[in-house]
């Protein structure tokens, strides 16, 4: 599933950027991936998968 429309990141690209990536939080994410630095709706969402990702690992 699209999270990130403006650059079309996916839930998976994600949870790999979090599970391989070392990746903690949302600016570390967008250091990554880009993810929110456009239009910024998926900053929220994004962050769920964030977290719910570290909860899971
Ligand atoms: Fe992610 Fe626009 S949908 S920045």
């Amino acid at each position: 599933m699209y999270v990130c429309m403006c650059y079309g990141i996916t839930d998976k690209a994600i949870r790999s950027a979090v599970e391989e990536g070392g990746v903690g939080n949302m600016r570390e994410l967008r250091q990554q991936l880009d993810v929110g630095s456009q239009c910024g709706k998926c900053i929220q969402m994004a962050q769920q998968i964030i977290d719910t990702t570290i909860i899971d690992e």
